[in-house]
């Protein structure tokens, strides 16, 4: 996995400030008030500081920029970063204001020297999020360099460092998705994907990972269907986290991992398709969550099952016209062997509701092209049976910037299912394309179960960067939903 940013928390030391190496960042305020460490800084640099507070540039800076002064003279580092952050800044403010700051590290150290402020965990937080880099296949000269620490020096750093760690566990968290959306397709198989599910069983995970004959045995026909032209074998991970009460019905979340979507006999065009190795996103974010909770030692129980194939044509591929029949037992007419994700889907849902009886069920998916052209790459659609826990989820992702919207069901979009010949078709036409997916997902979700759906599909994988990472996967959802594991799951 790329290594994490490792954050480091000491006691304020003015003194350090002026031997330290790499990177120096200071906080100001938008009116120019300074704290002992940026009076330091000033000081360090012969009022370098306080002729910026009088410029120009200064003064149409926002809260939450950084102004960047190289080669500081009277200070060792190479530069040092000023972050204008108003006092009373929220959370997510200022963990905007730390990625801004994790942008400019780079692998090179970095110190920030935060004095007092009250909410300095989230520096840590936004640095870890956005000092991120998937290098695992780059070589040369820079491939591989250990990524130096950041240092956050805070007059209460052991406050800070004890309220940062759960933050940093989803950090993590959040990394170990982007690793695996990153990943191509020929190294992130269904076997490789799987074998890195089970490693998280040294965190105290339980990890069981359910070959082709035992899905065949639990009749897990739609799912088989999709993988069957490859010859990367499907595969079911089962993770369980059981740090809540004893028999208390967990959190299911379940994730779409197809490893490539090629659309299988109902190929897609050649062009873009290399972006279709983000097709395990869903998957990607399941792992990401249960690393996070297991990390943080949640007091929740939570099960994550991802369905892990690979969608191909070949001579025994899927046909566009067959009829397979799903574990719940209805029948599906498959009208493009390129809708596989709801196929996939259907199964590890009923698996998940019928083994674990969960209290609420979230399922994530890169499911639909057409959730892109509803709602770009700003938010992930949101499809629920459940207005109490739908509204939990949206005010949970609202918190962590990561942005839902909710999408209508209805009898009118399910009808658009209805097969001639068998229970139900796999697609449904192209209006309300997305609507239509989680109308077919609804079908295999119990009425007693409390469910959401996530459509991923224009927020996994971005083309230009964001707020918290750098361009290609986000990790988009898995801070979203490890606070809806604390709102709502824990004791
Ligand atoms: N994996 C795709 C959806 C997708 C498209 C995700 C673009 C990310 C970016 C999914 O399996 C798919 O192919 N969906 C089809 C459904 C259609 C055949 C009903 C689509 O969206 O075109
Ligand atoms: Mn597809
Ligand atoms: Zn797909």
């Amino acid at each position: 996995m790329t290594q994490l940013t490792p954050i480091e928390f000491q006691a304020t030391d003015l003194d350090a400030m002026a031997t330290a190496k790499g990177r120096v960042a200071i906080l100001v305020t938008p009116e120019g008030e300074m704290n002992p460490p940026a009076r330091r800084a000033n000081k360090l640099t012969r009022g370098a500081v306080a002729r910026l507070l009088e410029s120009d540039r200064f003064v149409k800076a926002k809260s939450g920029q950084v102004i960047t002064l190289a080669w500081p003279g009277g200070m060792a580092a190479e530069a040092l970063d000023v972050l204008i952050l108003e006092k009373g800044s929220s959370a997510l403010e200022t963990r905007r204001a730390g990625s801004a700051l994790g942008k400019l590290k780079g692998t090179g150290p970095l110190l920030v020297a935060a004095g007092s402020y009250s909410r300095a965990q989230e520096l840590a937080m936004g640095i870890a999020l956005r000092n991120y880099s998937f290098d695992a296949h780059k070589t040369g000269e820079d491939a591989g360099a250990e990524i130096e620490p950041a240092v956050l020096s805070h007059n209460r750093h052991e406050r800070i460092e004890a309220s940062a760690a759960p933050l940093l566990a989803v950090a993590e968290g959040t990394c170990m998705t982007r690793d695996l959306v990153n990943e191509p397709a020929n190294v992130l198989t269904t076997t490789e994907f799987a074998q890195r599910l089970d490693e998280m069983s040294a965190l105290g995970l339980k990890v069981e990972v359910l070959d082709e004959d035992r899905l065949a045995e639990l009749g897990m026909r739609t799912l088989l269907c999709v993988g069957q032209g490859s010859d990367s074998p499907s595969k079911v991970v089962v993770m369980e986290w059981n740090g809540g009460e004893d028999g208390a019905a967990p959190l299911a979340i379940v994730g779409k991992g197809v490893v490539f979507d090629t659309g299988g006999i109902s190929l897609k065009p050649a062009g873009g398709m290399e972006d279709m190795t983000m097709d395990m996103g869903g998957a990607g974010v399941v792992a990401g969550v249960m690393r996070a909770v297991a990390l943080r030692k949640a007091k929740a129980n939570v099960v994550g099952l991802v369905g892990l194939v690979e969608n191909m044509p070949s001579g025994n591929a899927t046909r566009p016209g067959d009829v397979v029949a799903s574990m719940k037992g209805d029948t599906v007419e498959i009208i493009n062997t390129d809708a596989e994700g709801r196929l996939v889907l259907c199964d590890v849902m009923w698996y998940a509701q019928d083994r674990f009886n969960p209290a609420g069920m979230v399922d994530l998916a890169t499911l639909t092209g057409a959730m892109i052209i509803a709602l770009g790459h700003e938010r992930a659609g949101a499809f629920s049976n459940n207005d109490d826990f739908c509204d939990a989820f949206l005010r949970a992702a609202d918190a962590e910037g990561e942005g839902a919207w909710r999408l209508p069901l209805g009898k009118a979009y399910d009808d658009l299912l209805k097969s001639r010949i068998a229970d139900m078709k796999n697609v449904g036409g192209r209006p309300a394309g997305s609507i239509t997916a989680a109308q077919f997902l609804q079908r295999f979700v119990r009425d007693d179960v409390p469910w959401i759906h996530l459509d991923i599909a224009g927020v996994a994988s971005v083309k230009s960067d964001t707020d918290f990472a750098p361009k290609g996967a986000t990790g988009w959802g898995v801070a979203a939903l490890n606070r809806l594991v604390a709102d709502r799951f824990e004791a």
